[in-house]
């Protein structure tokens, strides 16, 4: 991969997390901007990693040629306007990290510039365990979409995806999914302690039991999910009763309901920017 120097807009934790993981894993920091408006989280990654850092958004677009625009969905038209207003993006990959903003809508937000790609990472990636989709437009040249992937690889894994509206399977799976789990184990924390364990403890076995888990899945790529689960499921045994009681309880429909509602809120946040 070519090396392109990458500005970022707005220099708060995604962002942070992705140039921590790039210069983690050798990108060069001479490559590297961020611009914010406030200064205390520039200090941080230019102390710490050593990169250029700006408080002009015209300066970091001037410096790059992949300008990767990561501020909160409601100020993206106003730091749009007010980039372009002072700096062209005219020859530049532009990314949108935004929630809730389409390709069409981010391009229109550029004055109509088509060389944009959108992505959609989530929490994760703070830790290099991340999980991105990637939706480019289909003007987008593969090697656009494929230098965005080649970065957002540096904070976990990515998937390319061919349709926009796939960008709200990747949210309902991936993107809110940290929050389903969070859930799940703290209904299993609390469970744990009122048969009589202390909260580190009961924490301790719920976290660990859904790291081992998870690492089974990813070490057994070819064996489907229900298959690893009938292999720790003993017929008449205690994991067979908790699933049993699972399933009576509908959690396919569970799950279903809130993916199906994540997705219904980003469509519709999708109206309001
Ligand atoms: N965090 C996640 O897990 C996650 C997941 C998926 C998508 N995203 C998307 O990623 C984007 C960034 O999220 P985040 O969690 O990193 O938010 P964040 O920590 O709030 O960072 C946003 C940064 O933008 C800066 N900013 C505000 N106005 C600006 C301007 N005019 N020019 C340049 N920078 C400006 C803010 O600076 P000040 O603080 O100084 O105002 C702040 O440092 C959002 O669009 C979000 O939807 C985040």
């Amino acid at each position: 991969m070519s090396v392109k120097k990458i500005s970022f807009i707005g220099a708060g934790n995604m962002t942070k997390a992705i140039i921590e993981g790039l210069v983690a894993n050798g990108y060069k920091a001479e490559h590297i901007m961020a611009s914010n408006p406030s200064r205390p989280k520039l200090d941080i990654l230019a102390n710490e990693l050593n990169i250029h850092i700006t408080q002009d958004n015209a300066e970091a677009i001037a410096f790059a040629d992949v300008v990767i625009m990561a501020v909160k969905p409601q100020l993206m038209e106003t730091v749009c306007k007010d980039m372009l207003s002072r700096a062209t993006v005219d020859d530049k990959l532009v990314i949108s990290i935004a929630a809730g903003i389409s390709a069409k809508r981010f391009s229109e937000m550029l004055g109509g510039h088509e060389r944009v790609v959108r992505v959609m990472p989530n929490t994760p990636s703070s830790l290099g365990q991340g999980m991105s989709g990637i939706y480019a437009p289909s003007n987008v040249t593969q090697q656009d979409a494929e230098f965005t992937a080649y970065i957002m690889d540096h904070v976990g894994k990515t998937l390319i995806v061919a349709q926009e509206d796939d960008i709200d399977t990747v949210i309902a799976a991936a993107g809110s999914s940290p929050a389903y789990f969070f859930l799940i184990a703290q209904c299993m924390q609390e469970e744990a302690i009122k048969m009589g364990l202390t909260a580190d403890d009961a924490r301790l076995l719920v976290q660990q039991a859904m790291l081992g888990s998870a690492q089974m899945m990813v070490a057994n790529p070819d064996v489907s999910l229900e298959t690893l689960r009938k292999n720790v499921t003993s017929k008449g045994g205690t994991t067979a009763e908790a699933v049993a009681s699972l399933q009576k309880n509908n959690i396919a429909h569970i799950l279903s309901d809130a993916m199906r509602s994540a997705v219904k809120r980003a469509s519709q946040m999708t109206q309001e920017f």
